[in-house]
C-alpha cells in the first residue's frame, strides 16, 4: 500500500520518516495535538510540519469525526508517530497507555477546537480519548476554535469558552473572514504558523542581523510623585520592553535599556539605567539619544505629572481632594523631532480602532515604525504574558498574532531589523 507520502500529498517533510516509525522525543518539547471534526482538520498536516520545523515531537490524537476530514495516516506520515484514536485500544495501551500520554505531553493543543468538543471540555467530559487525556494532563491546554460564525457568537459556545479561559486554557483565535460554508465572520481556525509560533518560539532572531547596533529603548511604567509616599502610575510591567531588549540584545544589538520600575532581571548582556518619573526618563534619553542608531519607545509613559509634588505625606483634612496634573514631555516625539533623528520605533496601546490610530500616531509623531496593541481585550496587553501586535511603518503593515511576549519580541526584531536595514539602503 502506498504511504501519504509516497503518494507524494505531503512532499515537503524535511524529516520524511517510514510509516510505521516513531520519531524519538528526547529533549525535545512535547505536543500533544488534538484534532476533532471541522474542515478546518485538512489544514492539520500542515500544523504539525510547521511544530517538527520548529523542533518539536507531536503526538497526534484525533477525534471519530475528525478522521472525516484528514486521514490518520497522513497525520501518522508527519508526525513520525502512529496516531492516536481509541480509548479502549489494548494495542495502543499496551505501549503507552492514555495516562502515561497525559503525562508524557509539555503541551496539549486543540486544533481545530469545535463547538462540540469545547462543549465536551468546558463540562469535563470523558468520553473519548482526547477528552480523557486533557482531564488527565497537568500541561498548559490551548484551543485553536474552528466552527461556523454563528455556533461561535452562540452565548452556550461563548459561556464555555469563559469557563475553560478561566480555568486556565489559552485560547489562540479564532480569525474573522470567510468561512468553508460561506459566511463572513469569527471562526476561522488561525493559521498553522501562526499556532505553531504561539506554541513555540521561533529560531532566535538571525544572529548579528542588528550586529553592533547601538539601540535605546524605553521600557516599563513611569511614576509621578504625588508626596513623599504616593504616586501616579500605571500598569505596565515591563515584560514586552524586557523581552524586546533581550532579543535585541540576541540579535547583536548594543542595548541601553531606560526603565521605570519593574519587577524584572536585567536581560544578559543588556546596558539597563533605572528611572522613575516621566521627567527622569527623558533625561536618561536626551542624555544619550545622540550616540544611537535606533530608538525604541516601548514605556508606558505617564502623559501628565502632579503640577506640584509634596515633600512629606500629604494628610487628610476635607472630603475630596483634586490633584491639578501637567503635562510631561513626550520623549518619543523629541526624538522623532530631532534633525539627527535615529530609527524610531514607537508603540501604541489603543482600545478601539487600533489600525487607523496607530497610522495616525505614527504619522503625527514623525516615526519611522509603530508597533500598536489592543488593550482592555481578553487576551493579551499589559500585564499579560501573551501579546499580538499590528505594526505599521509608512506604506506598509505586519500582524504579529498572539504568542508568549518573548517569542513576539523575537518576531519584532526581525521585523525592525528588516525596516532598519531598508531605511539604511535608502
Ligand atoms: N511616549 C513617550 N513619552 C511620553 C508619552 C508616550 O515616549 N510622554 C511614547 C510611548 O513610549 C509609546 C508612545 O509614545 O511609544 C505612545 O504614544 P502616546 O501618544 O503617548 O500614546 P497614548 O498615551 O496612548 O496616546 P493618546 O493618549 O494620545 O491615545
Amino acid at each position: 500500500m502506498a504511504t501519504a507520502l509516497q503518494s507524494g500529498v505531503f512532499p515537503a517533510v524535511s524529516h520524511a520518516v517510514n510509516a510505521a516509525s516513531t520519531v524519538s522525543d528526547d529533549g525535545m518539547q512535547k505536543i500533544l495535538l488534538g484534532v476533532s471534526g471541522g474542515i478546518a482538520a485538512y489544514k492539520t498536516p500542515e500544523l504539525v510540519r510547521r511544530l517538527v520545523e520548529r523542533g518539536a515531537c507531536v503526538q497526534v490524537v484525533m477525534t471519530a469525526a475528525a478522521a472525516a476530514f484528514v486521514t490518520p495516516l497522513s497525520l501518522q506520515s508527519v508526525s513520525g508517530r502512529p496516531v492516536r484514536t481509541a480509548l479502549l485500544a489494548p494495542e495502543a495501551e499496551a505501549g503507552m497507555d492514555h495516562i502515561a500520554l497525559a503525562r508524557w505531553a509539555d503541551q496539549v493543543v486543540l486544533a481545530p477546537a469545535t463547538a462540540h468538543l469545547i462543549a465536551r471540555l468546558a463540562h469535563g467530559l470523558a468520553d473519548d480519548l482526547l477528552t480523557t487525556l486533557v482531564l488527565a494532563t497537568s500541561a498548559p491546554v490551548t484551543i485553536a476554535p474552528a466552527m461556523n460564525q454563528q455556533m461561535w457568537q452562540h452565548p452556550a459556545t461563548m459561556a464555555n469558552i469563559a469557563m475553560l479561559t478561566e480555568r486556565g486554557c489559552r485560547l489562540l483565535g479564532p480569525a474573522s473572514g470567510e468561512q468553508a460554508c460561506g459566511e463572513q465572520g469569527p471562526g476561522r481556525m488561525l493559521e498553522p504558523a501562526a499556532i505553531a509560533a504561539a506554541l513555540l518560539a521561533p529560531p532566535p532572531a538571525a544572529a548579528g542581523a542588528l550586529a553592533g547596533v547601538p539601540v535605546l529603548l524605553t521600557a516599563g511604567p513611569t511614576r509621578e510623585a504625588i508626596d513623599a509616599v504616593r504616586y501616579v502610575g500605571n500598569r505596565s510591567s515591563g515584560k514586552m520592553g524586557y523581552a524586546l531588549a533581550a532579543a535585541l540584545a540576541g540579535a547583536g544589538a548594543r542595548v541601553t535599556l531606560v526603565s521605570g520600575p519593574a519587577q524584572l532581571p536585567c536581560p544578559t548582556g543588556v546596558q539597563r539605567v533605572v528611572v522613575e518619573s516621566a521627567a527622569e526618563m527623558h533625561d536618561a534619553v536626551m542624555a544619550r539619544v545622540a550616540d544611537c542608531a535606533l530608538f525604541i519607545a516601548a514605556a508606558a509613559v505617564a502623559d501628565y505629572r502632579p503640577a506640584q509634588s509634596l515633600p512629606g505625606k500629604l494628610k487628610k483634612h476635607a472630603d475630596t481632594l483634586t490633584i491639578q496634573l501637567v503635562r510631561n514631555p513626550d520623549i518619543l516625539a523629541e526624538v522623532a523631532a530631532r534633525p539627527d533623528k535615529p530609527f524610531t520605533v514607537g508603540f501604541a496601546a489603543e482600545t478601539e480602532g487600533l489600525e487607523a490610530a496607530a497610522r495616525d500616531k505614527l504619522g503625527r509623531k514623525g516615526l519611522d515604525m509603530i508597533a500598536a496593541n489592543e488593550v482592555g481585550a481578553a487576551a493579551g496587553g499589559f500585564e499579560a504574558d501573551d501579546n499580538a501586535l499590528l505594526v505599521l511603518w509608512p506604506g506598509g503593515r505586519r500582524t504579529l498574532p498572539m504568542m508568549p511576549k518573548p517569542a513576539l519580541a523575537t518576531a519584532l526584531t526581525q521585523l525592525i531589523a528588516e525596516r532598519y536595514a531598508a531605511s539604511a539602503s535608502g
